[in-house]
């Protein structure tokens, strides 16, 4: 397959980075089906794009026209049916468990047309071992965005074991038809590249605080004005979500041992359900 023959992409999930790699993808100038488990996610979704285009619109950043013609072209559905026949190309975006993720591949490889790619956005899970999901490996690979994938212009494209090359390219040209810059990434370990850097600092965060050593503002001070970085640590993990970066540390853990082991204060977030901007609460209040 060439990008040249991809007509429709399927986005699973409607969440924070699923509704941003729709929007990134009709933006493009692609059909997008956005499937999620029922109307109240897909819906939400569908707002959350809604929302973005128009902010976009407003700062002049693209024409009132452009953001009307993309969600016009973004199709919310519930039915994995419905979502994935007929489609050329298929972004994974649902939660990060193996055990979701095995069962949705499963629905998928149901319905998806055999020449389909299959791209996962996970954060850290390896490519390898979910490709073994799916019935065609070779044709399975990581497109990983970052948060938010309308504003963040690096797309990582991971090779698992089984993935033929052909697949890269057309995932590595599809990531410069939607406007980014793609990096491929050859060797399958826990959080790529990106994570393996950027979560581990997340979470050297936290042991400071967690320690009495630091406040969490002044952490943040430190990162902005310090390190150069576009936010605070904390207001980073609030961004991705405090959920998203504890199981990635949780697989890095299991993966590659203890240097990797999650702050508690991060632990307690995610058991006290304040994830961040998405919930209204995370290191910091958004409401
Ligand atoms: N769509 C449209 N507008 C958006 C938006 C979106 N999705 N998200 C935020 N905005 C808007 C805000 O509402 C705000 O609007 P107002 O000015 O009207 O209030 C505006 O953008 C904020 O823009 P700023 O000018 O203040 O900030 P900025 O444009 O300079 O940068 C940013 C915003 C791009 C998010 C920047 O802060 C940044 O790069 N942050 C770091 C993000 C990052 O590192 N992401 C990667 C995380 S790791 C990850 O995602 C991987 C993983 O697997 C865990």
């Amino acid at each position: 397959m060439e990008t040249d023959d991809i007509n429709s992409i399927t986005v699973l999930g409607a969440g924070n980075m699923g509704h941003g790699i729709a929007e990134v993808a009709a933006l493009a100038g692609y059909d997008v089906r956005m499937r999620d488990i029922n109307q109240e996610f897909v819906q939400s979704g569908y707002d959350d794009i809604e929302w973005s285009l128009n902010k976009l619109a407003e700062k002049d950043q693209i024409s009132q026209e452009d953001a009307d013609a993309a969600l016009d072209r973004v199709t919310p559905l519930v039915d994995i049916e419905e979502s994935v026949s007929d489609t050329d190309v298929i972004i994974e975006a649902v939660p990060e468990k193996m055990e979701i993720k095995e069962d949705v591949y499963a629905e998928v490889s149901e319905h998806a047309p055999d020449q389909a790619i299959f791209a996962t956005n996970t954060s850290s899970l390896s490519i390898t071992d979910l490709s073994e999901f799916t019935d065609h490996p070779e044709q399975f690979c990581g497109m990983h965005f970052f948060n938010p994938p309308v504003r963040m212009q690096l797309v990582e494209v991971i090779s698992g074991e089984h993935t033929d090359e052909a697949t890269l390219d057309v995932i590595e040209e599809l990531a410069e038809e939607f406007g980014k810059t793609p990096v491929r990434v050859h060797r399958d370990s826990p959080g790529f590249i990106v994570n393996r850097i950027l979560v581990p600092l997340m979470n050297e965060a936290c042991w400071l605080v967690h320690e009495g050593e630091a406040t969490i503002e002044e952490v943040d001070s430190t990162t902005k004005y310090g390190m150069g970085l576009p936010m605070g640590s904390f207001e980073l993990g609030d961004q991705v979500g405090n959920d998203v970066s504890y199981h990635v540390l949780e697989y890095m853990h299991d993966v590659l041992g203890d240097a990797y082991e999650p702050c508690p204060l991060l632990a307690e977030k995610v058991e006290n359900e304040e994830l961040g901007k998405k919930t209204g609460k995370g290191f910091y209040d958004y409401e």
